[in-house]
């Protein structure tokens, strides 16, 4: 498996834990110079996906990684969470500690400024939930888009979705902030939910886990477990399926993914379609190409990493 072993890339994690973001924010650390978390709504209320992002931090003795909160509602319209998905917690399955971590009292927006400032031409933005506090900071500083190496999206779909026929959860819950990151014109990739649904930790490695009798690794089991049974009541997965850590893991292994370039476009308005990416894959030239969107998952890889990284905390 071919993992870079050069300089650590510069990365700040943008995301609204929920299951799959708590193993990327693992993932994002071990791999990754992890300068920040922001935190926004989406699979549960700002509180408890900033709360949940700390006790992770927590759990993993992460204690180098400043974690700021953002956006508690999308730009336009409701508010939506994935209770169902997620629990009542937004982390559902195992009672974490209350975290002594607390958040840095700037706002996430100007987190993400700040940071992209700072390390210009250096730093991937992953955004692995509503994309609300990435617009917002581009609409407050425009010349973000410029600063930042790589933006990686965990959202939206090359064919269907998950929140409805056509959207997946993440651009549902803020079409609009999704529109404005897929036409900022800054380097992209997405990795939408029709190819991450594909790829996750099953029973017998969430039993690998729990039998490694680390506390990290026990803890992700009972996290897993409960997000896996809902999954399986609710969509017939028979694993729990990893979308997060498949925005970040292809940066360290090109093998891991294969993406093609396109031209991708939000619906705004569509009745039954608010929120769907639309990507041109009728074949090339592509006018206008705006993304390299992930198509051809390598499972093994995907999950390789992903179990190499829990196991490796204590
Ligand atoms: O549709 C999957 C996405 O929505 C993931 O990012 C998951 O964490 C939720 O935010
Ligand atoms: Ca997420």
């Amino acid at each position: 498996m071919t993992i870079s072993t050069g300089e650590r890339t510069k990365l700040l994690i943008d995301c609204d834990p929920g299951h799959d973001d708590a193993v990327a924010i693992l993932v994002g650390h071990r791999h990754f110079d992890l300068l920040a978390i922001t935190t926004t709504h989406g699979n549960s209320s700002l509180e408890n996906t900033t709360r949940n992002a700390l006790a992770v931090l927590e759990l993993a003795g992460i204690a180098d990684v400043q974690a700021a909160k953002g956006a508690a509602s999308p730009l336009v319209g409701a508010t939506h969470h994935a209770q169902h998905v997620h629990g009542k917690s937004g982390l559902d399955g195992h009672d974490l500690p209350l975290p002594s971590l607390q958040p840095v009292p700037d706002h996430a927006i100007d987190v993400i400024i700040e940071t992209a400032r700072a390390h210009q031409g250096e730093l991937i933005l992953a955004v692995i939930g509503p994309a609300t506090n990435i617009a917002l900071a581009l609409r407050k500083e425009p010349r973000l888009a410029g600063w930042v190496k790589e933006v990686t999206v965990m959202g939206g779909s090359g064919g269907g979705g998950n929140m409805t026929a056509a959207a997946e959860f993440n651009a549902y819950c803020d079409p609009e902030a999704l529109a404005a990151v897929m036409t900022a014109g800054w380097p992209l990739r997405m990795v939408g939910v029709d190819v991450t649904r594909t790829v996750g930790i099953d029973a017998a490695n969430i039993e690998i886990l729990r039998a490694s009798g680390k506390r990290t690794a026990g803890v992700i089991a009972d996290l897993l477990s409960f997000y896996m049974s809902r999954q399986t009541e609710r969509t017939g997965l028979t694993h729990a399926p990893m979308h997060d850590a498949c925005a970040l893991i292809p940066l360290l292994d090109p093998d891991a993914m294969t993406y093609r370039e396109t031209r991708v476009d939000v619906e705004l308005t569509g009745t039954y379609t608010r929120g769907m990416t639309v990507c041109d894959f009728r074949g090339s030239p592509v006018k206008n190409p705006n993304a390299r969107v992930a198509v051809v998952p390598n499972q093994q890889r995907l999950v390789g990493v992903m179990m190499d990284t829990v196991l490796s905390y204590p």
